[in-house]
């Protein structure tokens, strides 16, 4: 999606995150705070959503994990489910042809067991249709708990030992990894909150091992590509070390 590049000059390539996952909190409060109900906020909130995509994919990031709805939210009042639930039929069904257009490539993350039955089929084919795509891997994280997604992951590296197909010695972190629901997606580099709150939220707890996180008081409607502009800049200043000496700034944990 190339637009005016202009603005990227002092962002030095080497120090752009190669994946670059999103809290998008705030959405609640941007309503209240306008004296508008709470799907208006999660309304806005799709609107900053493609902001962000096309933000993320002109600055060179490679992968763009972003929290959609949490295993925990189904705590939330029916109503605001639901609502939720629509705008992610509704993002599908509207942009998916969009974003296979521009090239990007769509991965969902979560327990898409319970999820209802019409909306597993779209994110399949979100899926499906992108699959070859070469530009931007969007990873939508909707029904995404890290420990649901560990529990799972577990149960079935415990079900091939189980069947004698590995040792228990067998388990590594690389396998690990392999089970989980970002099997074949690098860690997240930088991790962004919005919305004033410091907390993960049971988001990527395995992942955001060596993570930078950034905390950002700006509620997630009002998140603009100049928001995460600034969020790089910050990132580029950081010195990752990933527990030795040297400063790195493109090293992976364990290689
Ligand atoms: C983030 O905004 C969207 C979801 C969690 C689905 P919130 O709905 O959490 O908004 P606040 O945090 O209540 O303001
Ligand atoms: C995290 O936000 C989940 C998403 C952004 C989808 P929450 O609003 O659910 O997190 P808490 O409850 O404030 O920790
Ligand atoms: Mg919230």
């Amino acid at each position: 999606m190339p637009r005016s590049g202009s603005h990227m000059t002092h962002l030095s390539p080497s120090r752009i995150p190669s994946h670059v996952a999103i809290i998008m909190d705030g959405n609640g409060r941007w309503a209240s705070a306008r004296g508008l109900p709470r799907a208006m906020g999660h309304r806005k909130g799709v609107e900053a959503l493609r902001e962000a995509v096309r933000a993320a994919s002109e600055c060179g990031i490679s992968y763009l994990t972003l929290f959609a709805f949490s295993s925990e939210n189904w705590s939330r009042p029916e109503g605001e489910i639901s609502d939720l639930m629509g705008l992610l039929r509704t993002f599908i069904r509207r942009d998916l042809a969009v974003l296979h257009r521009e090239n990007v490539r769509i991965r969902v993350i979560g327990d898409r067991t319970t999820l209802a039955s019409d909306i597993l089929p779209l994110l399949l084919e979100a899926e499906e249709t992108t699959q070859d795509n070469s530009g931007i891997t969007l990873v939508i994280a909707f029904n995404y708990g890290a420990r649901d997604e560990i529990v799972r992951a577990m149960r079935r590296l415990a079900g091939e030992v189980a069947a004698g197909r590995i040792d228990p010695e067998d388990i590594t972190a690389g396998r690990i990894e392999a089970a989980l629901d970002t099997a074949g997606i690098p860690d997240p580099d930088l991790i962004i909150r919005t919305s004033g709150e410091e907390r993960l939220s049971n988001f990527l707890l395995w992942q955001a091992a060596y993570a930078e996180l950034m905390f950002i008081p700006d509620f997630w409607p009002d998140f603009s590509r100049e928001t995460f502009r600034a969020a790089l800049a910050r990132y580029a200043g950081r010195e990752r070390r990933f527990g030795g000496l040297q400063p790195a700034t493109t090293l992976a944990v364990g290689s």
